[in-house]
């Protein structure tokens, strides 16, 4: 099924249950899958190009070192400059399959088939692309959207638990942008995560990214849960998945949200929130290691100080509100500081209830 975007939307957008060979590019291409996916590829009847790349995927390799075999495999195929690349994986292997097309000749078309809820909810659209510094994540990159995206549930079928989990997050950070209280808490609940909530994802990402594909104003309000949930991702040594870290992030957000006066969220709310994020406890690190990893922040900005003032640091902040829109605010890193605490507080509090 093709889902509806906006007219000149760069990225065509389909959402259904079995891959299609049809949606596959029509002229020459080559594939980057990840080996989990070889044999449910061939196995749905997929053809294989004889120059395909089946790659193990791991956080740890998202370096551009990567993709630099990848760079010269394609040369040497050769690979031309109509010829499409497509991408099937997770949100790393897509992240790294995106940015080495945006590289190859200056840019070569790519589609994604993604294989992860994460993915599929996320991080396939939208067109940002990338890989990992040694000094933080997703550093080096580019705006390179894809032509498709094939998002195709069964190959969900694979996929461990804890990375379901993970693209909940994502779907429910969504809800919260919006303030869709509704749709938020059906998503808290213990139900397996349906496919019309990657549909509604997908369709509001698609909005937000084309009036913003550049992040200059309404797109940042995507990065809800992300301030915290960066840090505590980092700090963990990425013992967190990037959207257990977000759920974090997102209960954060909300104790922030209650603490600036703004529309508090229900008790219940919260309560359902650190029930769900009570197994993560063991993995949030203190404070005095989230601290440095805020300052460093790619959205925070250092004030000089005036008149011998001492320099400040504000990151750019997304707050939830109850039943309303987020909103972006400009905050010190030590306004975490105490959601910070108090999300320990919660998440104990769920842990030795249950
Ligand atoms: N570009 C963006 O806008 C954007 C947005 C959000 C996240 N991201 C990036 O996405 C990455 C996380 O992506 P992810 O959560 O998809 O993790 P991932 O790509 O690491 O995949 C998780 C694990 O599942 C395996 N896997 C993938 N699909 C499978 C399947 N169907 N069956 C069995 N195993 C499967 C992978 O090999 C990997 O081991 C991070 O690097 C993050 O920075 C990018």
């Amino acid at each position: 099924m093709r889902l509806a975007t906006p007219t000149g939307f760069a990225t065509e957008v389909f959402l259904q249950e079995a891959p299609e060979p049809d949606l596959l590019p029509e002229g020459s291409w080559t594939l980057v899958g990840d080996l989990h996916l070889r044999e449910a590829w061939t196995g749905a009847g997929l053809p294989e190009p004889s120059h395909a790349l089946w790659v193990a995927v791991s956080e740890e390799e998202k370096k551009l070192r990567t993709i630099l075999p990848w760079l010269e495999h394609w040369a040497r195929v050769p690979l031309h400059r109509d010829a499409t690349v497509v991408a099937l994986g997770g949100g790393v292997l897509s992240d790294m399959t995106g940015l080495a097309s945006a590289l190859y000749l200056r840019g070569v078309a790519w589609q994604v088939w993604p294989t992860t809820l994460l993915a599929m909810a996320d991080a396939a659209l939208g067109g940002k692309t990338g890989v990992d510094l040694a000094a933080g994540k997703n550093l080096v990159g580019a705006f390179h959207p894809p032509r498709r995206l094939v998002a195709c549930t069964s190959f969900l079928e694979s996929l461990p638990i804890r990375h379901l989990e993970n693209g909940r997050w994502e779907l429910i950070k969504t809800a919260l942008i919006q303030g869709e209280m509704a749709w938020a808490t059906e998503m808290l609940q213990d139900t397996p995560v349906k496919v019309p909530w990657v549909e509604r994802a997908l369709a509001y990402k698609a909005g937000v990214v084309h009036r913003d594909p550049r992040e200059a104003g309404e797109r940042r309000l995507l990065n809800l849960g992300h301030t915290l949930g960066h840090a505590l991702e980092a700090a963990s040594g990425y013992d967190l998945l990037h959207g257990e870290a977000v759920g974090l992030g997102l209960l954060g957000s909300c104790l922030l949200t209650e603490e600036l006066g703004l529309k508090a969220f229900p008790s219940a709310f919260l309560e359902a929130l650190a029930q769900r994020l009570a197994p993560l406890a063991p993995k949030i690190a203190p404070w005095s290691a989230c601290l440095p990893l805020l300052l460093r922040d790619k959205k925070a900005k250092h004030v000089p100080g005036t008149a011998g003032a001492e320099p400040t640091t504000e990151i750019h902040c997304i707050l939830p509100r109850s039943g309303e829109p987020a909103i972006q605010r400009t905050l010190t890193p030590e306004a975490w500081e105490s959601p910070h605490a108090r999300l320990i507080d919660l998440l104990d509090r769920e842990a030795t209830r249950a």
